[in-house]
């Protein structure tokens, strides 16, 4: 540990650490653009200089160490005179964009000029001018003129994703980023550059124009699209998602997350979403309510139970789908019709993992929750069967009533399990569209997507993180575990959970791993299971 004095408060912080992470640690604030947590250190934009005693000159906060005994100062009068300088030089050609700048509200430029800088401006001159969104890839515009060349961009096309697309061209007032010639700013990890950038340079084509920032609602929740489950913020406004964003969990995802989470949420928004549970009348799926879509299924379960025997009636769990909904399903089937058949769908990986230099992964298994929808259909040990294995025994007329919890569109079974899937007596199937299970069920249940509910994943490391809700629910869709509840209640099963985190209690007494879980506690960044 070094013993130090910063702003004449002293403190003891571990040897090694720089002065800005040290001015961190007692809570100073030093503004900075090039230097980022999670890149090398540039040390070119200069607006972090602070003033060591015995140093002559002021020094980078970001790249100098810390050593035991130094006194610095943060906001001494040639320090303020040196971040004054600095953001005049910026904004010499800086447009006055704000009032149309996507960044504005959140533009670390727009925050130190008004706190640190200078009230007017000397540079009566005409401002270079540069090319105005420019596209560079397939999700990511360039306004050259906002740039503060930090190379934050750069740096993260060199050291995280490894694809080194970005460069600074030119010299001087030209000098601009770029991408070499030839190339697109397009791999897999793209939309990073947007949030690493500090000011409106780097720009989301999805959310451009979209909204002020000031006007989105932000919920910290989990990406639904792959076994990672990456710590998002989904910013929405009116009902309707309108981007998302990763959020920092150094155990899952460091600070960033694959262009596929960021701008895969438009099924939320489907045109097609189901809003009220459907029966099937001939070829067609009409719309009932939710007491006689209940009344319905427990007079075809009775009667498939009274006939061929409770092993007759069996359930398929969702990878796709919250702990709450899997572990209910579970209770339906051994608790309350108290059949043994129950399975998992097992998702088909049509793609590798992604490994990038950094470390992160983009993973092959495309479900959000198989660790967790195995654990809560585990019994004493006994691994449920896989979908496969539970459409055999429907085809051989063992099984003859079929329960699945969607989670579809994504699931999509190959033509022999389609025709297995058929020859079930009575399908019930839980899902938010028109999908390849819904085409055979007799009855249908609405349910809601990953940002209209609570609930939560068990990532592919065994991380618990929780589901937050950004959306009201769509018309009269439920959460799959509300939807099994009603139906265990019509079974004649005694259960009245009301929220997704009393069920989790019962996960917590109830499923090996979990015990020493509480909702509550899991927080916004998770916790490993046991
Ligand atoms: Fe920095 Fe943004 Fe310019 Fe890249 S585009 S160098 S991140 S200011
Ligand atoms: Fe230190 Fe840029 S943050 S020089």
């Amino acid at each position: 540990m070094a013993n130090i004095k910063i702003d004449g408060k002293e403190l003891q912080v571990p040897d090694g650490i720089t002065i800005l992470e040290a001015a961190n640690i007692a809570g100073i604030e030093i503004p900075h653009f090039c230097y980022h947590k999670e890149l090398s250190i540039r040390g070119s934009c200069r607006m972090c200089l602070v003033e060591v005693e015995k140093m002559p000159k002021l020094t980078p906060a970001c790249s100098t160490i810390i050593k035991d005994g130094m006194n610095i100062f943060t906001s001494s009068e040639k320090v303020i005179k040196n971040r004054k300088g600095i953001l005049e030089f910026l904004l010499i050609n800086h447009p006055l964009d704000c009032p149309i700048c996507d960044q504005a509200g959140e533009c670390t430029l727009q925050d130190y000029v008004y706190k640190y800088g200078s009230a007017v401006s000397r540079f009566a001159e005409e401002k270079e001018h540069f090319e105005r969104r420019k596209e560079l890839g397939p999700h990511v515009l360039h306004y050259a003129e906002r740039c503060v060349l930090c190379g934050r961009c750069i740096r993260f096309c060199e050291e995280i994703s490894g694809t080194c697309e970005l460069e600074m061209f030119n010299r001087g007032v030209r000098c601009e980023v770029d991408v070499f010639p030839g190339k697109k700013l397009d791999n897999k990890l793209s939309g990073n550059v947007v949030d690493l950038c500090p000011v409106g340079a780097m720009v989301s084509k999805e959310f451009l124009f979209k909204s002020r920032v000031w006007w989105l609602t932000r919920t910290e929740s989990i990406c639904p699209l792959c076994s990672r489950g990456c710590n998002i913020e989904i910013d929405s406004r009116d009902n309707k998602i309108l981007r998302i964003r990763p959020r920092p969990n150094p155990e899952v995802n460091s600070q960033w997350m694959c262009d596929d989470g960021r701008f895969g949420w438009s099924f939320v928004h489907r045109e097609d979403r189901l809003t009220s549970p459907l029966k099937r009348e001939g070829e067609e799926l009409v719309p009932i309510s939710w007491a006689n879509a209940m009344n319905l299924v427990k007079e075809r379960l009775s009667f498939i139970i009274n006939n061929f025997g409770r092993e007759a009636v069996a359930a398929i769990a969702s990878p796709y789908l919250p702990n709450e909904d899997n572990y209910l399903l579970r209770v339906l089937l051994h608790s309350v019709i108290r059949s043994p058949s129950i399975a998992i769908y097992q998702p088909a990986q049509a793609e590798e993992q992604m490994v990038f230099p950094s470390g992160f992964t983009i993973e092959a298994d495309k479900s959000s929750n198989l660790v967790g929808a195995q654990d809560m259909a585990t019994v004493d040990g006994k691994q449920p069967i896989s979908h496969r294995q539970l459409l055999q025994k429907v085809a051989s007329g063992k099984v003859r009533a079929l329960y699945i919890l969607g989670g579809a569109p994504r699931i999509s079974l190959p033509v022999d399990e389609r025709e297995m899937l058929r020859k079930a007596d009575f399908l019930v199937v839980h899902d938010y569209a028109p999908s390849e299970l819904t085409e055979w069920a007799e009855v249908v249940f609405p349910n809601l997507t990953f940002a209209e509910r609570e609930g939560t994943f068990t990532n592919f490391q065994g991380r618990v993180q929780r589901l937050k809700p950004a959306l009201l629910p769509l018309g009269e869709a439920k959460a799959d575990w509300e939807i099994v509840q009603e139906v265990c209640q019509a079974m004649g099963g005694e259960m009245s959970y009301p929220s997704a985190e009393k069920v989790f209690e019962e996960i917590a007494g109830a499923v090996t791993g979990y015990k020493e879980l509480c909702y509550k506690g899991l927080g916004t960044l998770g916790k490993a299971k046991g």
